[in-house]
């Protein structure tokens, strides 16, 4: 039997009861339960087979949940909050002492957000508490953006995946972090960084995967959420600037690609995915998961990636399929 549902009420009574539910995002499905109950969080990192040292993101059904949350809010903080709430922003504040060490791995700093998908509002409305929730894909692997990836990863481990439909996004949320009061972006995602810049103007990027190695170890105690093979297919994946160079290499092979446009000359090419016919970013990355976890299912000895422009959510994309094709 499906563990897919839209009940929302039957999500409100499995959480109250300390139970995980899948719940949509605009972003990607995330794996949910309350922050206050330690037996929860514990199911998630064991769920998720995540290491406890990386902290979760609380989710809040409105601005007005936050003092509850955090200690202070940065001007920028709260100018971010202002222009992007309820949407793909995650903001790096300064913790209550009542969050639990659990969620934030030890640090005083917690990830919140509010997320926009009116479903997960509803729910968050019913419930007395915040949810914790990492996105619902076991450690490594691609993110789920339809309640069906969910329930290939998890059908034996949780009772319920709230069903509201493909993400929109479909990447993570933007995390931004504050120094000195100053933002500086720690993972790239679904709000593209010149619509950040336009509010808070020139933002450093701590993106682990734009520092090199050497830097993101030296990082890596402060900003764990960037860890360098993330959101992986288990099909070995490479990224090109040079599609036919690539495909020439692989020759004889079985293989896969995933296009940015569409390219003329479908030679020896087994399967492939177009992510966006008019050059539609927003279109390629709400697309880029579930076309990864297609390719995936195709037993192809190579998945060849073409990078996207360099901009925009392109910069977001080619952020997480570097990470995903990191050996
Ligand atoms: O779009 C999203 O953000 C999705 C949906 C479900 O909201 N959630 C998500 O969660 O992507 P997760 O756990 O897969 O990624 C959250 C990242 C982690 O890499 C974690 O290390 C980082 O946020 N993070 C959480 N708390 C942090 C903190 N206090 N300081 C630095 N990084 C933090
Ligand atoms: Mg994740």
């Amino acid at each position: 039997m499906s563990i897919i549902s839209k009940d929302i009420s039957k999500a409100a009574a499995l959480l109250s009861n300390e139970e995980l539910v899948a719940i949509p995002t605009e972003t990607v499905y995330g794996l949910a339960g309350n922050i206050y109950s330690e037996k929860a969080i514990k199911a998630i990192f064991e769920t998720k087979q995540r290491p406890f040292f990386n902290p979760l993101i609380v989710h809040i059904p409105s601005v007005d949940y936050l003092d509850q949350i955090v200690a202070s809010i940065p001007e920028k903080a709260q100018l971010l909050a202002d222009a992007f709430w309820p949407g793909p922003i995650t903001l790096v504040l300064k913790k209550k002492s009542t969050i639990p060490d659990l969620i934030t791995a030890g640090k005083d700093t917690v990830a919140v957000r509010i997320p926009n998908h009116p479903t997960t509002l509803e729910l968050l409305n019913q419930l007395d508490f915040p949810l914790a929730a990492p996105s619902a894909n076991p450690f490594n692997r691609i993110s789920p953006t339809k309640a069906e990836h969910v329930e290939d990863y998890f059908r034996d481990q949780i009772q319920m995946v709230l069903d509201g439909g493909p993400c929109k996004k479909g990447i993570e949320s933007t995390i931004i972090g504050f120094e000195n009061d100053d933002p500086i972006i720690y993972r790239l995602g679904s709000t593209p960084l010149e619509a950040i810049e336009a509010v808070v103007g020139k933002i450093e990027i701590k993106n682990s995967t734009a520092l090199g190695i050497e830097s993101q170890k030296k990082m890596a105690p402060s900003a764990p959420g960037m860890l360098e093979r993330h959101y992986a297919p288990k099909t070995k994946t490479v990224l090109t600037d040079n599609l036919q160079k690539s495909i020439a290499q692989y020759q004889g092979k079985r293989i896969g690609i995933l296009l940015y446009n569409d390219v003329l000359n479908d030679d020896g090419i087994d399967f492939k995915i177009v992510l966006t016919q008019g050059r539609n970013l927003n279109e390629a990355a709400s697309k880029l998961y579930d076309a990864l976890h297609q390719l995936d299912k195709q037993d192809l000895d190579i998945i060849i990636a073409e990078r996207l422009p360099d901009y925009g959510l392109g910069k977001s994309i080619n952020d997480r399929l570097d990470r995903a094709t990191k050996p």
